[in-house]
């Protein structure tokens, strides 16, 4: 049978946030992924703020293969360290980039010895749609950074990060849809449906 489900490309080759992102919608979108429509592209993400990446992303993917679709951009900002790494959560342990494992502990290391460990997460999300144009969503989660990791679920900044309303727990140690419940991507990508309800 022939589904009407409206379709969406979340421009992430992150399996993790594909996955977290499609719990939330659950049958309302059809969510594709980049491997879907065939995309193999080293996006790049230039930008200086989480929305100018965010932007970045979706407008490759609106631009070179025409889809209708959400980009997200996250950073993990902690007060101690004035904000850092933000923006640069991806890149920021020195080489490629994206070595979840080394900036984790480059984290650790920076945070030895600070007693204010108050961080936060937030989520920039872009919706670009032929019918609404430009739309932007984000969600915040408050916290603090543990002192060593725990945990093996979720990925990222997971183990060291000690959501206020979880009783102690990091986001590793929580299941997605318990993660998804309080998360800075729950948060917005349940704005994002409510955007798409009224279109
Ligand atoms: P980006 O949005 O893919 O650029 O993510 C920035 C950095 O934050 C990457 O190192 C991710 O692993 C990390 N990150 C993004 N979202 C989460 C999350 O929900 N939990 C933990 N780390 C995350």
């Amino acid at each position: 049978m022939a589904s009407n489900q409206r379709e969406i490309v979340f421009a992430t080759n992150n399996s993790h946030k594909l996955s977290e992102l499609r719990a939330v919608v659950g049958d309302r979108l059809k969510v594709l992924s980049l491997a879907d429509i065939n995309c193999h592209d080293d996006i790049p993400e230039t930008g200086s703020t989480l929305e100018e990446n965010s932007m970045l992303k979706a407008l490759w993917v609106k631009e070179k293969y025409g889809y209708d679709c959400i980009a997200d951009d996250t950073g993990l900002e902690v007060e101690a360290l004035n904000g850092e790494p933000g923006v640069r959560s991806a890149r920021y342990a020195p080489g490629d980039g994206h070595d979840s494992l080394a900036n984790m502990k480059l984290l650790l290391i920076n945070m030895e010895g600070v007693v204010n460990r108050r961080a936060r997460f937030r989520t920039v999300i872009t919706l670009l749609t032929d019918r609404n144009g430009r739309q932007v969503v984000d969600g915040i989660v408050n916290g603090s950074i543990g002192i060593e990791p725990v945990g093996c679920n979720g990925f990222g900044y997971d183990p060291v990060f000690l959501p206020d309303e979880a009783d102690g727990l990091t986001f590793a140690q929580m299941d997605t849809d318990a993660k998804n419940l309080i998360s800075h991507r729950g948060r917005a990508t349940r704005q994002l449906l409510t955007l798409l309800e009224h279109q």
